[in-house]
């Protein structure tokens, strides 16, 4: 009797003729579904602009590494420390052209540390509007120590490949941002200049992208993989007298056809082949009685050697 009198808070039998109701018990949660959506939005509506900008530098910072790039050796003139640690117009100007090419993407045209991939980076680039917080400085010689160090841990590359004076060129535009830029004395310029050995001039060696690099090796050792291959066929099957002395005075096959062809180019006369061959017989795939070949023999082999690569050099 107890239990007629527990009035459930839901009737569920009169929801379920009249199911408008259940508006009524839902309607709190409705309303706090919403609005929380709505916050949702708000906070993301950033993230939900920037997608609408066609992705530019950046498809993922976490994958952003910077490769190297593409670069012939040169040498690079003494630097001038004194001069080129001062501002100047020129200067100004010419890193003004290399700032929009070079950093804009990340610390934004107007340097406030908005540009186009600022959004995706932790931490975000540097605003250089405002001097607090930075974590080598904005003197001279300390921009120049992130660009040729870069900051570890983030996005911030290493810009050591830019010549010293376009770099001297960048500091000098990236600090027009900010009037009471800290100021760089001259035994600031000269420790750097000690340190980087700036007035000494640099020989820089050629250098090319790893991708590119490894793309390259790969290529080429495909190439000798085939080569090997195809030398191998003619070296199997040839029945002039050459082939059978070159067969019999050799231990393994492949590394016998690598050393030939590897040796392709300095293979010009029979000297340069015993030379090739006899420095170390066994390391190059032969027997050690490759040396007791008669010099009939050696002429033999050399022959049918040059048939062996000129195919494959075609
Ligand atoms: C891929 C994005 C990206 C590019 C391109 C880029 N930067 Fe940065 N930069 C950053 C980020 C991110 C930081 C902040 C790093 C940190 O605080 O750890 C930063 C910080 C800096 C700082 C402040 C260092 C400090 O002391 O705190 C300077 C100066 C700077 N960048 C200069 C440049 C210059 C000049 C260029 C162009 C040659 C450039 N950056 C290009 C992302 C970038």
């Amino acid at each position: 009797m107890e239990q007629d009198k527990f009035k459930p808070e839901i009737d569920w039998r009169d929801l379920f003729k009249k199911p408008i109701k259940l508006f009524g018990y839902s309607y709190f949660y409705f309303l706090a579904s919403l609005i929380a959506l709505g916050l949702l939005y708000i906070w993301n509506l950033n993230t939900i602009g920037k997608n609408a900008v066609p992705p530019a530098l950046l498809k993922d910072s976490t994958a952003f590494i910077q490769d190297i790039p593409l670069q012939s050796p040169r040498l690079i003139p003494p630097v001038n420390i004194m001069r080129a640690g001062v501002s100047s117009t020129e200067s100004v100007n010419k890193g003004r052209e290399l700032y929009k090419n070079n950093c804009a993407a990340c610390h934004g045209e107007n340097g406030m540390g908005d540009g186009i991939s600022a959004s995706m980076l932790n931490p975000k680039p540097r605003n250089f509007h405002s001097l607090e917080g930075w974590k080598n400085g904005s003197k001279v010689v300390q921009i120049y120590k992130t660009l040729q160090e870069g900051i570890p841990g983030g996005s911030m590359a290493s810009y050591s490949y830019l010549p010293p004076l376009d770099r001297f060129s960048l500091i000098h535009f990236i600090r027009t941002f900010s009037n009471n830029q800290p100021k760089d004395s001259p035994d600031d310029l000269k420790q750097l200049d000690a340190a980087y050995e700036l007035s000494k001039g640099m020989n820089v060696t050629g250098q090319i992208p790893i991708k590119k690099a490894i793309a390259i090796t790969m290529k080429e050792s495909k190439v000798q993989a085939v080569e090997i291959e195809q030398a191998k066929k003619m070296f199997k099957e040839s029945s002039i007298e050459g082939a059978i002395i070159l067969r019999r005075a050799t231990n393994d096959e492949t590394k016998v056809l690598t050393t030939l062809l590897q040796n392709k180019k300095s293979l010009a006369s029979l000297n340069e082949l015993i030379k090739v061959v006899t420095a170390d017989p066994l390391h190059a795939g032969f027997r050690a009685s490759v040396s007791n070949l008669s010099a009939n023999e050696w002429s033999e082999m050399y022959g049918f050697v040059l048939t062996l690569m000129k195919k494959e050099s075609r």
